[in-house]
C-alpha cells in the first residue's frame, strides 16, 4: 500500500454571488445565488514512503485547495484519499500526529509570542517526550540556526527566520510525512537555498515522505526526482523531472550578438525566440544540426561578435507543457 493514496479527488467551492444595491442585498436574503468553482478535477496519484515530490503549477492551479484535503482541513466534493490508512478529514487530529504542515503564505505559530512559546505549546498539545523534545529543539536550531531569534515575538522575524520556525514547529512531533505550501515564497536566494538543504536532509536522514507546492521550478530541480504538474484543478504530467528533460534536451539554445544591428534575422535550422537589438536567441535540434554547423552557417552571412549555447530553462519546459499540452512533447 502506498503512503498517500488519492482517487478522482474533486473540489468545488461555492461562493454567495453578490447582488448589486439595496434591493439585491435583500433579496439576497431569499434567494441566494452561488458561483461555483471546480478547483481539483478528477486528481489521482499515488506516493509511496520517502519520496521527495514537486507538486506544481501557475497560480490558481488548485495546489493549495490539495494540500488542504490531503491535511484535512478541507472537505472534498468528491473522492478518496488515504494518508497512511487515514481518511484526514475524518479523523483529523489522528491525522495531524501523523503529519506536518508549513503554509508559506501564512505562519502556524503564535503571532505575538516567541517562537519559543509556541514550540512549548506545541510540545504540550502533541504530548512529546521532554528528551525527544531537547533532541529535536537543539537538531533544528543548530541546523536552522534558530537561536538567535528563539526569544523574538514572530511578528518581528523577517519572512527567513519565520519560514525557519515554522518548519521547525511542524516536525517537533516527528511526522512521517511533510507538507510544504509554497516553502520558499518570497525568501531570498540564500534563505531559500538553505530551506532546501534542510528539507533534503529531513528527507534524507528522517526519512520523511515530503510533498511540497512551488511555481519556483528551481526548488523542484533541487529536491524532487517526480513532479506532478498541474493546471486549473487538473494532472497534466506526472513522472520524472528527468523525462520531460530529457526530451527537451535535443533542444539547445545559441545566444548571439551580431556587430551591427540586425532586422528581420532568420537562419535554416533554427527558430529565431527572442531578438533585442543585436542580439538573438536561437533554438535548434542538436539531432537536426550541430552548434558548429549553425554558427557556421551564420557566419557565412553575418559577423558574429560573440555567443554562448545553453540548455533550455526549465521554466520554458514547463510554460510550452502548459502551451502546447504534454503530448506535444513528452
Ligand atoms: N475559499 C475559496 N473560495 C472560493 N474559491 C477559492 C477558495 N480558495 C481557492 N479558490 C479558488 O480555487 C482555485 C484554486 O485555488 P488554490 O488551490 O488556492 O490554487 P493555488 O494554490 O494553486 O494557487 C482558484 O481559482 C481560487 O480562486
Ligand atoms: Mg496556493
Amino acid at each position: 500500500m502506498s503512503l498517500i493514496e488519492v482517487k478522482h479527488l474533486y473540489k468545488q467551492y461555492d461562493v454567495a454571488k453578490r447582488q448589486e444595491g439595496m434591493w439585491g442585498a435583500v433579496r439576497s436574503l431569499f434567494h441566494r445565488e452561488y458561483l461555483s468553482k471546480m478547483a481539483v478535477q478528477d486528481i489521482s496519484f499515488t506516493i509511496k514512503a520517502g519520496e521527495v515530490v514537486g507538486y506544481i503549477g501557475p497560480n490558481g492551479a488548485g495546489k493549495s485547495t490539495t494540500i488542504k484535503m490531503l491535511t484535512g482541513i478541507l472537505v472534498p466534493t468528491s473522492g478518496d484519499i488515504l494518508i497512511n490508512g487515514i481518511v484526514p478529514y475524518k479523523e483529523r487530529q489522528k491525522n495531524a500526529r501523523q503529519i506536518g504542515v508549513v503554509f508559506g503564505q501564512r505562519t502556524q505559530l503564535w503571532w505575538d509570542l516567541p517562537a519559543i512559546e509556541s514550540f512549548e505549546l506545541l510540545k504540550q498539545v502533541f504530548q512529546i517526550p521532554q528528551q525527544r523534545y531537547r533532541k529535536n529543539m537543539d537538531t533544528f536550531a543548530e541546523i536552522l540556526g534558530l537561536g538567535e531569534f528563539m526569544q523574538t515575538p514572530v511578528r518581528q522575524l523577517s519572512l527567513g527566520q519565520r519560514m525557519r520556525a515554522d518548519i521547525a514547529a511542524s516536525l517537533l512531533h516527528d511526522p512521517s510525512i511533510l507538507f510544504l505550501d509554497e516553502p520558499t515564497i518570497g525568501l531570498d536566494v540564500v534563505a531559500k537555498e538553505r530551506m532546501r538543504t534542510f528539507i533534503k536532509e529531513i528527507n534524507q536522514e528522517r526519512g520523511v515522505t515530503v510533498i511540497l507546492t512551488t511555481h519556483d521550478m528551481s526548488d523542484i530541480e533541487k529536491l524532487c526526482r517526480r513532479m506532478i504538474l498541474i493546471d486549473k484543478g487538473q494532472v497534466m504530467y506526472d513522472g520524472e523531472l528527468a523525462k520531460i528533460k530529457e526530451k527537451f534536451g535535443q533542444h539547445r539554445l545559441l545566444i548571439i550578438d551580431l556587430e551591427g544591428e540586425e532586422s528581420g534575422f532568420s537562419m535554416a535550422g533554427a527558430e529565431v525566440i527572442r531578438e533585442e537589438g543585436n542580439r538573438k536567441w536561437l533554438r535548434f535540434n542538436r539531432r537536426q544540426i550541430s552548434a558548429s554547423q549553425l554558427i557556421n552557417q551564420i557566419s557565412e552571412r553575418y559577423e558574429i561578435k560573440d555567443l554562448a549555447i545553453s540548455d533550455p530553462e526549465i521554466d520554458e519546459m514547463i510554460r510550452q507543457i502548459y502551451e502546447k499540452g504534454i503530448d506535444q512533447i513528452v
